[in-house]
């Protein structure tokens, strides 16, 4: 199959790498920056485009890869699907819940497979957090506490820093914690959010949310886009029976030896996982074409998570916990 990809900055490179190693062919390369399309179309033997429609509609399309800033991901969902294409878009998976709702719709009329790349639903120490919780391994789950943090993406002028464009860093990155938090205990009850959305003398986002679930779990989620010592995540997660901890600053690198030739062995650190949690979610979208397969994130789960993240700034906006 050939994949068009929409939107050619750093998550455009990673799926069309994921996309080649799926065995898959990248046909077009699309950016409104020209050069931007050509550096991803060149490293890709595909052909580049200023035009999103033109890669859309282009007849070796097979799939629409979504990759361009959240406002306009709607846009090119419901032009995929009326173009008859399967698609792969990046969360959040629209600005609104009512944007996700028409992209929703419009994938249902035109029988097309959509697909929301929630990828942390993908990764390894999160999925073993999940299935310990579900095993009974904590016992009764009371409370969660997730923590995401980096710095704050996008150059200046980026649509990254622009907090109606993206959200900020309750709506673009929490989103994530917000979406596996409900896979795991199930539908929330209400939340509260307070923020800091800096941007002068120098912009920064931190955003804190308590939320209660129907089931009675009560998570803290913290993020924020002012952690100038780089990109971590924590989890602690606390039951009747025990807690779980996970700190990817910890994380334990694998070391695989290196022959030099002479001299002594080498050792390389490796990274623990053997497979990305990105090429694990194109896995699973491909199973899903054409096929009676569900895939572990669905595109209603993608539009609860924009409900909620939604919900989140509302509260902000209110300073009033907001219920579901
Ligand atoms: N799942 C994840 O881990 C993850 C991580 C980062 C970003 N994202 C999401 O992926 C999406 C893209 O983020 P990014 O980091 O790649 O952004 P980016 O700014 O690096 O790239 C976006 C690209 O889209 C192009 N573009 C903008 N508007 C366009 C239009 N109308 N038509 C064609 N091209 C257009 C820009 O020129 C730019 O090259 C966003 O929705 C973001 O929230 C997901």
């Amino acid at each position: 199959m050939n994949v068009a990809i929409l939107g050619c900055g750093g998550m455009g490179r990673l799926h069309a790498q994921m996309a080649t190693n799926c065995g898959l062919r990248i046909s077009y390369c699309a950016d409104a920056v020209r050069k931007a399309a050509k550096g991803l179309a060149d490293d890709f033997g595909a052909k580049a485009v200023v035009d999103p429609m033109k890669a859309i509609e282009a007849k070796d399309t097979d799939i629409v890869v979504i990759t361009t800033p959240t406002p306009s991901h709607e846009t090119f969902v419901s032009a995929a699907a009326a173009a008859g294409k399967h698609i792969f878009c990046e969360k959040p998976f629209g600005r609104s819940s009512e944007e996700c709702k028409r992209a929703i719709r419009a994938a249902e009329k035109a029988g097309v497979t959509l697909f929301v790349g929630h990828v942390v639903r993908y990764f390894q120490e999160f999925e073993l957090m999940r299935e310990r919780i579900q095993k009974g391994s904590i016992g009764k789950t009371g409370w969660v506490k997730l923590f995401r943090g980096g710095i704050f993406p996008g150059a200046p002028g980026s649509w990254f820093r622009d907090y109606k464009q993206s959200g900020g860093v309750t709506f673009d990155c929490m989103i994530h914690d917000l979406d596996w938090v409900r896979y795991v205990f199930g539908e929330p009850e209400r939340i509260f959010c307070q923020t800091i959305m800096r941007t002068e003398p120098t912009q920064l986002d931190y955003s804190q949310v308590t939320m209660r679930m129907k089931s009675g779990v009560i998570a803290t989620i913290i993020n924020t886009w002012a952690a100038p010592s780089g990109f971590k995540v924590k989890a602690e997660i606390c039951g009747s029976k025990g807690m779980i901890q996970f700190d990817s600053t910890e994380t334990p690198l694998g070391a695989e030896p290196r022959q030099t030739g002479s001299g002594p062995t080498m050792f390389v650190p490796m990274s623990p996982v053997a497979v990305s949690p990105y090429q694990l979610e194109w896995q699973d979208f491909i199973a899903t074409i054409g096929s009676g397969h569900t895939p572990r994130v669905t595109p209603l789960d993608a539009l609860r998570a924009v409900e909620m993240a939604e919900a989140a700034l509302k509260s902000n906006s209110s300073k009033e916990p907001v219920k579901f």
